[in-house]
Protein backbone atom coordinates (compact mmCIF):
# COMPACT_ATOMS: atom_id res chain seq x y z
CA UNK A 1 0.00 0.00 0.00
CA UNK A 2 1.13 3.41 -0.74
CA UNK A 3 2.11 5.90 1.86
CA UNK A 4 2.90 9.24 2.01
CA UNK A 5 4.26 11.24 4.93
CA UNK A 6 1.70 14.21 5.62
CA UNK A 7 4.30 17.07 5.18
CA UNK A 8 4.40 15.97 1.42
CA UNK A 9 0.33 15.86 1.48
CA UNK A 10 -1.50 18.01 -0.46
CA UNK A 11 -5.22 19.18 1.35
CA UNK A 12 -8.35 21.02 -0.16
CA UNK A 13 -10.70 21.89 2.62
CA UNK A 14 -14.14 23.57 1.43
CA UNK A 15 -15.32 25.66 3.92
CA UNK A 16 -11.53 26.14 4.97
CA UNK A 17 -11.71 29.84 6.06
CA UNK A 18 -14.20 29.75 9.13
CA UNK A 19 -15.62 27.79 11.49
CA UNK A 20 -14.88 23.97 11.41
CA UNK A 21 -12.71 24.17 8.49
CA UNK A 22 -10.80 26.55 9.55
CA UNK A 23 -9.61 24.35 12.81
CA UNK A 24 -9.05 21.32 10.24
CA UNK A 25 -6.98 23.43 7.69
CA UNK A 26 -4.66 24.88 11.30
CA UNK A 27 -4.17 21.28 12.00
CA UNK A 28 -3.26 20.08 9.16
CA UNK A 29 -1.17 22.71 8.16
CA UNK A 30 0.49 22.55 11.62
CA UNK A 31 1.38 18.90 10.84
CA UNK A 32 3.07 20.09 7.50
CA UNK A 33 0.27 19.25 5.16
CA UNK A 34 -0.18 22.13 1.85
CA UNK A 35 -3.70 23.16 2.30
CA UNK A 36 -5.66 24.98 0.14
CA UNK A 37 -8.81 26.36 1.10
CA UNK A 38 -11.67 27.40 -1.03
CA UNK A 39 -15.20 29.19 -0.39
CA UNK A 40 -17.15 32.01 -1.47
CA UNK A 41 -15.60 34.80 0.75
CA UNK A 42 -12.74 35.89 -0.60
CA UNK A 43 -11.84 38.15 1.76
CA UNK A 44 -12.42 35.35 4.49
CA UNK A 45 -10.01 32.68 2.50
CA UNK A 46 -7.29 35.50 2.31
CA UNK A 47 -7.30 36.51 5.84
CA UNK A 48 -7.49 32.97 7.55
CA UNK A 49 -4.37 32.00 4.91
CA UNK A 50 -2.07 35.01 6.03
CA UNK A 51 -3.29 34.52 9.53
CA UNK A 52 -2.16 30.74 9.88
CA UNK A 53 0.59 31.27 7.21
CA UNK A 54 1.83 33.90 9.81
CA UNK A 55 1.67 31.65 12.91
CA UNK A 56 2.81 29.15 11.11
CA UNK A 57 5.49 30.80 9.81
CA UNK A 58 5.61 28.92 6.48
CA UNK A 59 3.08 29.16 3.01
CA UNK A 60 1.34 26.30 3.34
CA UNK A 61 -2.45 27.66 3.11
CA UNK A 62 -3.80 28.84 0.00
CA UNK A 63 -6.91 30.74 -0.18
CA UNK A 64 -9.28 29.74 -3.82
CA UNK A 65 -12.51 31.41 -4.58
CA UNK A 66 -15.24 29.36 -5.88
CA UNK A 67 -19.00 28.43 -5.29
CA UNK A 68 -19.71 24.71 -4.64
CA UNK A 69 -23.14 25.38 -6.30
CA UNK A 70 -21.21 25.91 -9.87
CA UNK A 71 -20.26 23.01 -11.50
CA UNK A 72 -17.62 24.43 -14.08
CA UNK A 73 -16.40 26.16 -10.72
CA UNK A 74 -15.51 22.89 -9.10
CA UNK A 75 -13.67 21.26 -12.25
CA UNK A 76 -11.63 24.57 -12.17
CA UNK A 77 -10.43 24.48 -8.43
CA UNK A 78 -9.52 20.55 -8.46
CA UNK A 79 -7.73 21.21 -11.91
CA UNK A 80 -6.14 24.41 -10.34
CA UNK A 81 -5.00 22.49 -6.43
CA UNK A 82 -3.21 19.69 -9.31
CA UNK A 83 -1.69 21.73 -11.44
CA UNK A 84 -0.45 24.65 -8.77
CA UNK A 85 0.58 21.77 -6.44
CA UNK A 86 1.18 18.73 -8.03
CA UNK A 87 -1.64 16.57 -6.38
CA UNK A 88 -4.57 16.38 -4.56
CA UNK A 89 -4.22 13.28 -1.08
CA UNK A 90 -6.69 14.62 1.26
CA UNK A 91 -10.42 15.98 0.20
CA UNK A 92 -12.81 17.52 3.02
CA UNK A 93 -16.12 18.16 1.99
CA UNK A 94 -16.92 20.87 4.68
CA UNK A 95 -18.83 23.83 3.42
CA UNK A 96 -22.59 23.63 4.20
CA UNK A 97 -25.64 25.57 5.11
CA UNK A 98 -28.90 24.84 6.80
CA UNK A 99 -32.33 26.94 5.63
CA UNK A 100 -34.60 26.50 8.75
CA UNK A 101 -37.74 25.86 6.81
CA UNK A 102 -40.02 23.45 8.82
CA UNK A 103 -42.11 20.59 6.01
CA UNK A 104 -44.81 22.91 5.98
CA UNK A 105 -42.76 25.82 4.76
CA UNK A 106 -40.23 24.37 2.69
CA UNK A 107 -39.59 26.77 -0.31
CA UNK A 108 -38.15 25.20 -3.65
CA UNK A 109 -35.61 27.52 -3.62
CA UNK A 110 -34.42 26.67 -0.07
CA UNK A 111 -34.68 23.46 -0.50
CA UNK A 112 -32.34 23.60 -3.93
CA UNK A 113 -29.90 25.83 -1.79
CA UNK A 114 -29.37 23.17 0.87
CA UNK A 115 -29.17 19.99 -1.79
CA UNK A 116 -26.34 22.12 -4.19
CA UNK A 117 -24.26 22.94 -1.81
CA UNK A 118 -24.51 20.41 1.15
CA UNK A 119 -25.05 17.04 -1.24
CA UNK A 120 -24.61 18.14 -4.74
CA UNK A 121 -21.34 20.10 -4.52
CA UNK A 122 -20.06 17.17 -2.46
CA UNK A 123 -20.92 14.81 -4.91
CA UNK A 124 -18.78 16.67 -7.90
CA UNK A 125 -15.84 17.17 -5.66
CA UNK A 126 -15.84 13.48 -4.84
CA UNK A 127 -16.61 12.85 -8.91
CA UNK A 128 -13.46 15.51 -9.94
CA UNK A 129 -11.23 14.58 -7.33
CA UNK A 130 -11.64 10.50 -7.48
CA UNK A 131 -9.59 9.87 -11.14
CA UNK A 132 -5.97 11.64 -9.56
CA UNK A 133 -6.56 9.83 -5.42
CA UNK A 134 -7.53 6.35 -7.73
CA UNK A 135 -4.45 6.87 -10.26
CA UNK A 136 -2.01 8.00 -6.86
CA UNK A 137 -3.95 4.68 -5.42
CA UNK A 138 -3.94 7.29 -2.53
CA UNK A 139 -6.12 9.12 -0.81
CA UNK A 140 -8.46 10.27 2.12
CA UNK A 141 -12.27 12.07 1.64
CA UNK A 142 -13.34 13.31 4.33
CA UNK A 143 -17.36 14.28 4.59
CA UNK A 144 -18.70 16.56 7.82
CA UNK A 145 -21.97 15.18 7.98
CA UNK A 146 -24.18 15.78 11.49
CA UNK A 147 -25.63 14.92 14.27
CA UNK A 148 -28.50 16.01 11.83
CA UNK A 149 -27.78 13.42 9.43
CA UNK A 150 -28.63 10.83 12.05
CA UNK A 151 -31.83 12.15 13.34
CA UNK A 152 -34.11 14.14 12.09
CA UNK A 153 -35.16 17.96 13.61
CA UNK A 154 -38.31 19.35 13.05
CA UNK A 155 -36.88 22.85 11.99
CA UNK A 156 -34.32 21.70 9.06
CA UNK A 157 -35.94 19.11 7.25
CA UNK A 158 -33.75 19.98 4.39
CA UNK A 159 -30.74 19.77 6.29
CA UNK A 160 -31.28 16.48 7.80
CA UNK A 161 -31.66 15.40 4.31
CA UNK A 162 -29.22 16.31 2.64
CA UNK A 163 -27.11 15.22 5.71
CA UNK A 164 -28.36 12.18 5.56
CA UNK A 165 -28.25 11.86 1.93
CA UNK A 166 -24.30 12.68 2.36
CA UNK A 167 -23.76 9.37 4.86
CA UNK A 168 -25.86 7.35 2.30
CA UNK A 169 -23.57 8.85 -0.89
CA UNK A 170 -20.22 7.98 1.42
CA UNK A 171 -21.06 4.81 2.04
CA UNK A 172 -21.45 3.83 -1.72
CA UNK A 173 -18.22 5.53 -2.32
CA UNK A 174 -16.74 3.88 0.02
CA UNK A 175 -17.80 0.86 -1.85
CA UNK A 176 -16.67 2.41 -4.97
CA UNK A 177 -12.89 2.48 -3.87
CA UNK A 178 -12.96 -0.56 -1.75
CA UNK A 179 -13.86 -2.06 -5.30
CA UNK A 180 -10.80 -0.33 -7.00
CA UNK A 181 -8.51 -1.66 -4.55
CA UNK A 182 -7.47 2.23 -4.64
CA UNK A 183 -6.22 2.24 -0.88
CA UNK A 184 -8.36 5.80 -0.82
CA UNK A 185 -10.21 6.03 3.06
CA UNK A 186 -13.43 7.74 3.07
CA UNK A 187 -14.31 9.13 6.98
CA UNK A 188 -17.47 11.30 7.57
CA UNK A 189 -17.75 13.69 10.76
CA UNK A 190 -21.35 13.57 12.51
CA UNK A 191 -20.51 16.09 14.58
CA UNK A 192 -23.26 17.83 17.46
CA UNK A 193 -22.88 21.16 18.09
CA UNK A 194 -20.01 22.73 17.47
CA UNK A 195 -18.65 26.27 19.46
CA UNK A 196 -17.91 27.77 15.94
CA UNK A 197 -17.69 31.40 17.87
CA UNK A 198 -15.69 30.46 20.61
CA UNK A 199 -12.71 28.92 18.78
CA UNK A 200 -9.63 30.14 20.52
CA UNK A 201 -7.48 27.33 22.51
CA UNK A 202 -8.24 28.43 25.93
CA UNK A 203 -11.80 29.73 25.09
CA UNK A 204 -15.12 27.56 26.85
CA UNK A 205 -17.61 26.18 24.79
CA UNK A 206 -21.55 27.27 25.18
CA UNK A 207 -23.08 24.73 27.40
CA UNK A 208 -24.21 21.67 24.82
CA UNK A 209 -21.80 22.68 22.35
CA UNK A 210 -17.92 21.04 22.39
CA UNK A 211 -14.84 22.89 21.48
CA UNK A 212 -13.96 23.04 17.84
CA UNK A 213 -10.11 21.45 18.40
CA UNK A 214 -12.20 18.43 19.30
CA UNK A 215 -12.64 17.95 15.67
CA UNK A 216 -9.42 19.18 14.60
CA UNK A 217 -7.57 16.68 16.62
CA UNK A 218 -9.65 13.74 15.81
CA UNK A 219 -9.32 14.88 11.89
CA UNK A 220 -5.28 14.08 12.51
CA UNK A 221 -6.09 11.24 14.95
CA UNK A 222 -8.16 9.32 12.24
CA UNK A 223 -5.48 10.49 9.21
CA UNK A 224 -2.73 9.17 11.37
CA UNK A 225 -4.13 5.18 11.32
CA UNK A 226 -2.63 2.53 9.29
CA UNK A 227 -3.83 2.86 5.89
CA UNK A 228 -6.28 -0.22 6.06
CA UNK A 229 -7.87 0.93 9.09
CA UNK A 230 -10.95 3.08 8.36
CA UNK A 231 -12.65 5.28 11.73
CA UNK A 232 -16.20 5.07 9.20
CA UNK A 233 -18.73 7.31 11.26
CA UNK A 234 -17.05 9.77 13.63
CA UNK A 235 -20.10 11.16 15.72
CA UNK A 236 -18.95 13.76 18.79
CA UNK A 237 -21.24 15.20 20.97
CA UNK A 238 -21.52 17.49 24.02
CA UNK A 239 -21.86 15.25 27.17
N1 LIG B 1 -21.14 24.20 13.87
C1 LIG B 1 -21.90 23.14 14.13
O1 LIG B 1 -22.52 23.04 15.22
C2 LIG B 1 -22.00 22.01 13.15
C3 LIG B 1 -22.51 20.78 13.59
C4 LIG B 1 -22.59 19.72 12.69
C5 LIG B 1 -22.17 19.88 11.39
N2 LIG B 1 -21.71 21.08 10.97
C6 LIG B 1 -21.28 21.20 9.57
O2 LIG B 1 -19.93 21.63 9.56
C7 LIG B 1 -19.64 22.31 8.33
C8 LIG B 1 -18.95 23.62 8.66
O3 LIG B 1 -19.84 24.47 9.37
P1 LIG B 1 -19.38 25.53 10.45
O4 LIG B 1 -20.18 25.31 11.65
O5 LIG B 1 -17.91 25.57 10.55
O6 LIG B 1 -19.96 26.90 9.84
P2 LIG B 1 -19.37 27.96 8.82
O7 LIG B 1 -18.18 28.65 9.40
O8 LIG B 1 -20.52 28.78 8.37
O9 LIG B 1 -18.85 27.06 7.62
C9 LIG B 1 -19.59 26.79 6.47
C10 LIG B 1 -18.67 27.03 5.29
O10 LIG B 1 -19.35 26.67 4.09
C11 LIG B 1 -18.95 27.58 3.09
N3 LIG B 1 -19.97 27.65 2.04
C12 LIG B 1 -21.29 27.91 2.19
N4 LIG B 1 -21.88 27.98 0.97
C13 LIG B 1 -20.90 27.73 0.05
C14 LIG B 1 -20.87 27.72 -1.36
N5 LIG B 1 -21.97 27.95 -2.11
N6 LIG B 1 -19.69 27.43 -1.98
C15 LIG B 1 -18.57 27.19 -1.26
N7 LIG B 1 -18.54 27.20 0.08
C16 LIG B 1 -19.68 27.50 0.73
C17 LIG B 1 -18.83 28.93 3.82
O11 LIG B 1 -17.94 29.81 3.17
P3 LIG B 1 -18.43 31.02 2.21
O12 LIG B 1 -19.56 31.71 2.89
O13 LIG B 1 -17.19 31.85 2.05
O14 LIG B 1 -18.83 30.40 0.91
C18 LIG B 1 -18.27 28.51 5.17
O15 LIG B 1 -16.86 28.62 5.20
C19 LIG B 1 -20.98 22.46 7.61
O16 LIG B 1 -21.10 21.46 6.63
C20 LIG B 1 -22.00 22.23 8.72
O17 LIG B 1 -23.22 21.73 8.22
C21 LIG B 1 -21.61 22.16 11.82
Amino acid sequence: MTYKALKDQIALVTGGGSGIGRAFTEALATAGVTVVIASRREDVLSHTALDLNLKLGAERVFPYAFDIRERREIDALVGHVIESHGDLDILVNNSGLAVPETVDQISEDGWDKVMDTNLRGMMQLVRATLPQMIANEFGDIVNISSQAGKHGYADVPSYCASKFGLLGFAEALRDHVRKAGANIRVFNFCPGLVDVENAAPEAAPRPGFIHVANLARTLMYALSLERNVVLEDISLYAS
